[in-house]
């Protein structure tokens, strides 16, 4: 497949917003991947899909994951908005003629990321920090971080996650709390 033919594979489920986000996150991804000796077209893929079920209503959703089997922890019940990211890849494998198990992984991992990620998870969660349509507190000082060092950018990504959720009283979920522990431990 052509970049073209992800865009049009994930138009139909998205708004022009989340489009836009999608393809500025494939950009971003792609250009990462040039920077730090990933695969820039799996990149560029990864970008481009990640957010496919973003949009889909809750109880579609949990329909979705019901028909394929998934099986939802206490902390991801409680956290509707880490749903797409399970769902998504497992929709992209099984529906979506996406093979790829990187792919998949980075899809899979964008929203909570996991100790040891590999190097496209790594891009693809940073890229959907620091993407063009981004806007927060603190997304200059990431953009730096992931000009410098990939693991430094996600060492902050992690430590804003872990921060924004404690503070909102939210639950945090493990694979986050061990990507944190990973990044301290590992990012120079
Ligand atoms: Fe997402
Ligand atoms: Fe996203």
């Amino acid at each position: 497949m052509n970049p073209v033919d992800y865009q049009e594979m994930v138009r139909p489920f998205l708004s022009e917003r989340r489009l836009h986000h999608s393809e500025c996150v494939a950009k971003m991804a792609r250009h990462l991947a040039e920077r730090y000796a990933a695969d820039p077209e799996k990149a560029f893929c990864a970008g481009m899909l990640h957010d496919v079920l973003k949009e889909q209503p809750k109880e579609e959703q949990l329909k979705m994951m019901d028909e394929f089997g998934i099986i939802l922890t206490d902390e991801e019940r409680s956290a509707p908005k880490l749903w797409h990211a399970v769902l998504g890849a497992a929709y992209l494998e099984r529906r979506g003629g996406i093979s790829d198990r990187e792919i998949l992984n980075a899809i899979r991992y964008h929203t909570t990321a996991r100790a040891d990620m590999s190097l496209l998870e790594k891009v693809l969660f940073v890229a959907d920090f620091i993407s063009d349509d981004r806007e927060f507190e603190g997304v200059e000082e990431l953009r730096e971080a992931a000009e410098e060092s990939l693991e430094k950018a996600v060492l902050l990504g992690c430590a804003m996650t872990v921060q924004d959720l404690a503070e909102n009283h939210l639950t945090i979920h493990p694979d986050t709390i061990a990507a944190y522990n990973w990044s301290v431990l590992h990012a120079q």
